[in-house]
């Protein structure tokens, strides 16, 4: 494998792309993948983007591996429908459970969270004790273990942190509950002496005030961020060819009443209304995809 640095450490070779009008296409379980799509939308304001959102299935984190990966072909399969160029999995649970065999069937490239936020974790520790926090299925799997490990002599506490999703969702981001619940998962990574958290759950950047404010000493990687810079890498900068008004098109599996409220949180501006996609909508076979 050819090796291009940009990001700290080595990126993973992906050809860069020729100038290509099609979108973007990025999922997740949910409306959290927004705050991944923020930073996409950032890095790269002359794309369009395609966004599909599995709130009809939300949560994935507490999931199977198999119900995760079959989740995970439906939402590929949509979005190739939609003729995009690249696929960004917007979802920690997905990018550690079922991202080998979406790179495998897929025609398109694919990237996930898990390897850029790793490769940043790796690259700014001091200490070489990372934390990373996510949700159960995440956290089990052990990608971030694998990923980071791959980047030399490191050490990697890891925990698995399930109820800090409803409590972003609910918008409880600076409670005495929060904290409460945040210091109580966190006890034993900061015993580790970590000096780098990966804030691995599309849902924790948004308590990335709060965690700040109770660790002001430990660094916080937000996939979003690193994410957001190695699909620029991928897709080229072709800012002076193309209109530099991010467009995105909002799908949704079910239209939850809190959706707008909750997604502007995430996105950090208004959200439009969602298109709504059925799941019996959604394709099934992997073959129409290849
Ligand atoms: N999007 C998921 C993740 O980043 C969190 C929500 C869920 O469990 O589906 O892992």
């Amino acid at each position: 494998m050819k090796l291009r640095r940009g990001l700290g450490f080595p990126l993973r070779n992906f050809d860069v792309m020729p100038r290509d009008s099609r979108p973007i296409g990025v999922f997740d379980s949910g409306i959290g993948g927004l705050s991944v799509l923020k930073h996409l939308m950032q890095t790269m304001p002359h794309e369009r983007f395609v966004y599909l959102g599995d709130t009809a299935r939300v949560p994935y984190g507490n999931r199977s591996t198999e119900t995760v990966k079959s989740y995970a072909r439906q939402c590929s399969a949509f979005l190739l429908q939609h003729d995009v160029k690249l696929i960004v999995v917007a979802c920690n649970t997905v990018s550690a459970v079922a991202l080998d065999e979406l790179r495998k069937e897929l025609s398109v490239p694919v990237i996930g969270v898990i390897e850029p936020a790793a490769r940043e974790a790796a690259s700014s520790t001091s200490s070489r004790h990372i934390g990373v926090i996510g949700t159960r299925a995440t956290i089990n799997s052990e990608a971030y273990t694998h990923a980071i490990i791959q980047h030399g002599d490191l050490h990697v506490h890891s925990r698995a942190c399930p109820l800090l999703v409803p409590l972003v969702e609910e918008g409880w981001l600076d409670t005495a509950a929060t904290r409460a619940i945040i210091e109580e998962y966190l006890r034993p990574l900061i015993a580790q002496q970590i000096d780098t958290l990966v804030l691995g759950c599309t849902h924790y950047p948004l308590l990335t005030p709060v965690l700040t404010d109770m660790y002001p000493d430990v660094r916080l990687v937000d996939c979003g961020q690193w994410t957001a810079a190695e699909a620029a890498l991928i897709v080229g900068d072709h800012a002076d060819e193309q209109p530099s008004i991010p467009m995105v098109d909002i799908y949704v599996t079910d239209a939850t009443p809190t959706f707008n409220l909750v997604a502007s949180r995430f996105l950090g501006m208004p959200v439009n209304e969602p298109v709504v996609v059925t799941i019996d909508s959604l394709p099934t076979s992997v073959e129409r995809i290849s």
